[in-house]
C-alpha cells in the first residue's frame, strides 16, 4: 500500500498546495513514484501548476489529478510510492476523512493567533471527533517571514 500525506486546513491561502507541492517534490527526486490528488477544484491550484512545469520541461515529473472527492483519490492511490492529497478550504467532511485515511496529515498556518487558534482546533477534532492518531498530525508553520521572535511565539 502507498503512503498517504494528507495537507489540510479550514483556511484558504495558508499554504497548502505549496506545501503539498514541496512535499511531492522532493519524494519524486527521490525517485518516489509520486501523485498529488488536487481536492480543491475550484482553484486546482496543483493542477496548474503541473500545466506550467511540463511546457517548460521542469523535473522531476509529479503528477497531479484533480479530484471531485476525497474517496476517488484514494482508489488509485494504491498505484503511488506517495499520495499527497491537497484539500479544499471549507470542507470539514474531506478533511475529516482526509485526516482518518492519511499515514500524516500536515496542517499548515500563519503565525498568528488567527491562524493558530483554528489549526490547533482543527487538530484535536481530529484527534477527539475522528479518532485519528495524535502522532499522524504535524502543524507546518508556513510563510513565516522573517521574525524569529514571532517564530518563537508562534
Ligand atoms: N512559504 C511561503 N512564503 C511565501 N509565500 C507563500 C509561502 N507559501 C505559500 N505562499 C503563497 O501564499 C499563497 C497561498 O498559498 P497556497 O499554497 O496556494 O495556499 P492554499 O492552498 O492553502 O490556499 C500563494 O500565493 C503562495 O504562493
Ligand atoms: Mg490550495
Amino acid at each position: 500500500m502507498g503512503y498517504i500525506i494528507g495537507v489540510v486546513s479550514q483556511k484558504g491561502g495558508v499554504g497548502k498546495s505549496t506545501v503539498a507541492r514541496a512535499i511531492a517534490t522532493t519524494y519524486a527526486a527521490a525517485d518516489w513514484n509520486v501523485k498529488i490528488g488536487d481536492l480543491d477544484i475550484n482553484q486546482s491550484t496543483s493542477f496548474t501548476w503541473l500545466q506550467r512545469r511540463l511546457s517548460r520541461g521542469i523535473e522531476p515529473v509529479v503528477a497531479v489529478e484533480t479530484f471531485g472527492t476525497v474517496g476517488q483519490a484514494l482508489r488509485i492511490a494504491d498505484a503511488y510510492d506517495l499520495m499527497v492529497l491537497d484539500g479544499a478550504p471549507h470542507a470539514t467532511r474531506a478533511i475529516a476523512e482526509i485526516g482518518q485515511k492519511s499515514h500524516l496529515a500536515v496542517l499548515p498556518a500563519g503565525l498568528s493567533l488567527d491562524d493558530l487558534e483554528p489549526t490547533v482546533l482543527l487538530a484535536n477534532t481530529l484527534v477527539s471527533e475522528h479518532g485519528v492518531p495524535v502522532e499522524r498530525i504535524v502543524i507546518a508553520l508556513s510563510r513565516v517571514g522573517d521574525s524569529s521572535r514571532e517564530l518563537e511565539e508562534a
